[in-house]
């Protein structure tokens, strides 16, 4: 159809048909045959998927990814994109959500209607989530084998993508740009379906990965790409999760970050893993835990088809687990990516998940005082500078005005402080110079 309308458009005799042509491409509809509308109703489907979730399947499908309605607690759904096959009978999993924290009930819609926008509405047509495409040249929408769910204009080109709002997840082809979708947010529990505190963030620099804790307004920072790569010059413009086949063994292929910089332009791979089959069916999640990993689906396999290949704080890495700020609990000392005490006023005890800080209920500097530990990092030292130099005196007396503050950390060789605002995990450094002073109330 679109090259014949070229053709009458070219013969310049049809002037006014021409006219006519275009100003119906201005008010391109969907026909009406490609609208739909599904209601969240009915049985529920029978394979076993992330989250432990009930799910219905709607008719949106390229293999291996199917648009569903999920949930984790009852009559509280979220519309999304599953990936996996029922031949592969390997759990399957949500790569793409579109109203995490947003939950519909039963009987909720999902409509693409003739003006080209995609709307989710709840029972009572309330609207929880659209893509805001009304009028905008939309004629058709797809499912694509990549798991980008996409509304097209005549010429094909995509005047929405779910590759550009993704929530803890990033399948392979789908990219991060400055300015425009730049982050993963993790998700809080397995059965609660809202933001977690753990976000994974494309920067000017590198890549970060940080921990919002409810005692403070500033995320902290617990990893950076920096000791991995880093842009010398210029700053990301934007990153893709990019699966490149090895032409020269031709039998392994490689998951990477491939990214552009800006002033100056220049483009550049950082290997992530390899397998020795195609993984294009990859993606890239920022957990519950706020640890980062990657995993492939190959369907080609009997039994499991997903692997983990990829774990960015593992405790076979540099890093270790040790970094997580969760890894030991609300308050843990770990090392060697294990949690080994519980600090307290009065010396280290056995660590269980219940260990905890001496809350600090007053303001009131003589009613609390500060407990040491030597030779322990907080997490957020690894990749921060902290303040400094300065006085160990100095770092005290800023904790010790600032109500929320939890205690602080000093290093001596080098006279730097830090100010924590949550304690989560310490890191056993085995290094005298690095102080930790843990407030704790008086009696
Ligand atoms: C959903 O809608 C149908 C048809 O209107 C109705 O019979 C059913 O009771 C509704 N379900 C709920 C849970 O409200
Ligand atoms: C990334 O940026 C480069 C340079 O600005 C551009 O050529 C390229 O198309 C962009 N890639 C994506 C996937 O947006
Ligand atoms: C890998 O698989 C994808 C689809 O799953 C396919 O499009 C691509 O051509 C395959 N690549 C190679 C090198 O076989
Ligand atoms: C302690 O850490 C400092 C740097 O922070 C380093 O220079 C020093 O060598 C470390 N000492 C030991 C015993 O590891």
């Amino acid at each position: 159809m679109a090259s014949s309308s070229h053709f009458i458009c070219s013969s310049s005799v049809l002037f006014l048909l021409c006219f006519q042509l275009f100003s119906s491409i201005s008010e391109a509809v969907v026909p009406a045959s490609d609208t739909f509308t599904y209601v969240n109703e009915g049985d529920f489907g029978d394979y076993i998927v992330e989250y432990d979730a009930n799910y219905r399947a709607l008719p949106p499908f390229s293999n291996p990814f199917q648009l569903c309605f999920y949930n984790t607690t009852p009559n509280a759904f979220t519309l999304a994109l599953r990936m996996g096959t029922v031949r592969s009978e390997s759990l399957m999993r949500w790569v793409w959500e579109a109203n995490r924290g947003n939950p519909v009930r039963e009987n909720a819609t999902v409509t693409f209607g003739t003006d080209g926008n995609l709307v989710l509405a709840d029972a009572d047509g309330r609207v929880v989530w659209q893509t805001n495409t009304a009028n905008k040249g939309v004629v058709g929408f797809q499912v694509l084998p990549t798991g980008n769910m996409v509304l097209h204009d005549a010429k094909g080109k995509y005047i929405w993508q779910s590759f550009d709002s993704p929530t803890d997840t990033l399948l392979v082809g789908q990219t991060f740009r400055a300015g425009g979708p730049n982050k993963l947010v993790s998700r809080l529990s397995e059965v609660n379906n809202i933001d977690g505190p753990y976000s994974f963030v494309m920067e000017p620099k590198g890549l970060s990965m940080y921990y919002k804790s409810p005692n403070s307004a500033r995320p902290m920072l617990y990893w950076s790409s920096s000791e991995w790569f880093t842009i010398d010059k210029g700053s990301l413009s934007n990153l893709t999760v990019t699966s490149i086949p090895d032409t020269d063994e031709g039998f392994l292929y490689y998951l990477t970050f491939e990214y552009f910089t800006t002033n100056p332009t220049a483009s550049s791979n950082r290997n992530i893993a390899y397998t020795k089959y195609n993984n294009t069916l990859s993606y890239l999640r920022l957990g519950i835990d706020g640890n980062l990993r990657v995993y492939t689906y190959n369907p080609n396999v009997q039994g499991v088809a997903w692997e983990l290949v990829y774990t960015f704080l593992d405790r076979d890495s540099m890093e270790g687990e040790c970094q997580l700020p969760g890894r030991c609990g609300k308050f843990g000392l770990c090392e060697d990516s294990q949690c080994v005490a519980c600090p307290t006023p009065s010396g280290l005890s056995g660590w269980s998940k219940d260990c905890d800080v001496k809350k600090v209920t007053s303001c009131k500097s003589s009613e609390f005082g500060y407990y040491k530990l030597e030779g322990v990092d907080h997490f957020m030292i690894k990749y921060t500078r902290g303040d400094g130099p300065t006085k160990q005196s100095d770092c005290e007396s800023k904790c010790t005005k600032d109500c929320k503050c939890m205690g602080y950390f000093y290093h001596t060789d080098r006279s730097r402080c830090w100010i924590a605002y949550d304690l989560k995990t310490l890191t056993r450094v085995g290094n005298s110079t690095h102080l930790a002073y843990i407030k704790a109330p008086n009696k």
